[in-house]
């Protein structure tokens, strides 16, 4: 721990005043490389970005949890920074024996990242969650700390989408009960009620990421789409945005839901809107548990309303894998059981190697960015913010992260120590109560380098300063 403060010339993060700084260094080695993302590059407008220097990056240390994807690994180690990789989550007491010392820590969803943690963290610049949610993390006080956090919300879409895809085709066949009565012993071909997809009308409620691909494979597959947002979205291919969910719900043969969970979409598939769908249609959702009423489904697939069903998603769902799927869990699960030509999977949508890759990826390359550039694209509790790369014609140039408290007065004590140089380009923002400022300053030596941090450090808002050079 010692040693490698020493090295890097970190600070510890003194609580107290919640405020602490990376100072600048003058050994940077020769494996660094900026970030190789294509977003990287298109940051670049002129020549080629600069590698810049904020420390000696085979100093910063990064645990990676939870068996992170070997695509994210390999993106850090590239990098030139020491990357520990453990398989698992930790018990709370080695996980904090195990922060204090790291700059950087990638976790997935079992591991909880709360004030206690937090408070013995007092090198780290950045979180990055290898999964979808956040709410592992205590995002407010890592902001006001000034470690940002990033995730990957959309690397599973194309995922979703296939199984959805899949769900429709086994619906229409009865492929679920078929299968159970083979494993069963019993052969029962039938045809009655079994139908093609060809021409049928496919209804997607939430047009996002999910929902426009959903559309683009189901037209691909004789499909016609429809579909209802809030927002007005262009359609892909010939698919229409129908006026209200009602008018899609009186048309469409198979209705799949991919909205956000909100208080909105609580319930938004009730009694009321199952008795609007069509006679013998189909519904699919693998978006979240509360969007639909499950009990008033139950009630419309024994009266034959509903020919099938797909879920993926519940209400309540279990922390670990197991025999958990019992009536403790809801209250209707073991009816739901019961039902005929229903589809019950474990949250499995976004469950795949290429999603887990993709999330490596662009967590893994927003985490350089943001330790190499200090951009914050992507940020999930600190406000985005973005510049363009400094390229490598532009040597005396340095760049001036000052992340500090979001109070009045703030901007013009900047100014004032930055005023004393050539500022090229400057950029701030906030977000609650922590803001951003990111400057790119000319004609700068190390002597004002020194000077600029030493000025900024002194602003009784700071939280947490960095220059890059
Ligand atoms: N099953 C899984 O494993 C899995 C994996 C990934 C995502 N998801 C879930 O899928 C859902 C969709 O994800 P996404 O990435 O497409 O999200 P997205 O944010 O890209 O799209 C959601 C869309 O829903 C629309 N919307 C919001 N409120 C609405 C309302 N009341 N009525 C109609 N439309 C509304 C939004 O305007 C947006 O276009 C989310 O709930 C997400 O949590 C599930």
């Amino acid at each position: 721990m010692a040693q490698a403060q020493n090295i890097l010339n970190i600070p510890q993060r003194d609580d107290s005043q919640r405020q602490r700084h990376l100072s600048v260094s003058t050994s940077p080695t020769a494996t660094f490389q900026s970030p190789q993302s294509s977003f990287g590059g298109a940051l670049a407008r002129r020549g080629v970005p600069k590698q810049l220097k904020p420390f000696n990056t085979q100093d910063i240390k990064i645990l990676l949890l939870e068996n992170v994807n070997q695509s994210g690994q390999d993106i850090l180690t590239s990098q030139g920074y020491q990357v520990e990789a453990l398989k698992t989550s930790l018990p709370e007491d080695q996980l904090i024996e195990k922060i204090r010392d790291v700059h950087v820590i990638g976790i997935r969803s079992k591991t909880k990242l709360n004030e206690k943690v937090l408070k013995e963290a007092k090198n780290l610049l950045v979180i990055g969650c290898f999964c979808i949610g956040t709410n592992q993390v205590n995002l407010d006080y890592a902001a006001r700390h000034g470690i940002a956090v990033f995730n990957s919300p959309f690397a599973n879409s194309r995922s979703v989408a296939e199984l959805v895809i899949a769900e429709i085709i086994t619906l229409a066949r009865q492929l679920g009960d078929r299968s159970n009565e083979m494993h069963r012993g019993t052969w029962n071909k039938v045809s009655n009620k079994c139908w093609e997809i060809r021409g049928k009308t496919l209804g997607i409620v939430g047009y996002g990421h999910i929902g426009s691909q959903l559309s683009v494979l189901a037209e691909a597959m004789g499909m016609s789409v429809i579909y209802y947002d809030v927002v007005s979205l262009m359609a892909l291919g010939t698919a229409r945005q129908m006026p209200t969910l009602q008018d899609l719900l009186n048309q469409a043969d198979f209705v799949t839901l991919h909205v956000p969970e909100l208080p909105e979409t609580k319930d938004m598939i009730s009694a009321a809107q199952l008795a609007q769908m069509k006679d013998g249609s189909y519904l699919i959702n693998a978006s979240r548990g509360t969007v639909v009423d499950i009990p008033a489904l139950i009630n419309a697939m024994r009266s034959g309303k509903i020919a099938g069903a797909a879920l993926d998603v519940f209400p309540s769902e279990p922390r670990a894998n197991g025999d958990y799927f019992n009536n403790s869990l809801n209250g209707w699960d073991e009816e739901l059981r019961s039902v005929s030509n229903i589809i019950l999977t474990p949250h499995i949508g976004g469950s795949t190697e290429e999603a887990q890759r993709a999330i490596g990826i662009e967590v893994s390359d927003a985490l350089v960015r943001y330790i190499n550039q200090g951009v914050t694209i992507g940020s999930v509790n600190m406000p985005e913010v973005n510049l363009r790369s400094m390229t490598s014609e532009e040597s005396d140039y340095a760049r001036v992260i000052f992340i500090h408290q979001n109070v009045p007065g703030v901007l013009r004590r900047v100014n004032e120590i930055l005023g004393e140089h050539n500022v090229d380009k400057q950029i701030s923002d906030s977000r609650g109560d922590c803001a951003y400022l990111m400057a790119d300053v000319s004609n700068v030596q190390t002597s004002d380098l020194r000077e600029i941090l030493d000025g900024l450090e002194a602003l009784s808002s700071r939280i947490l300063t960095r220059v890059l050079y």
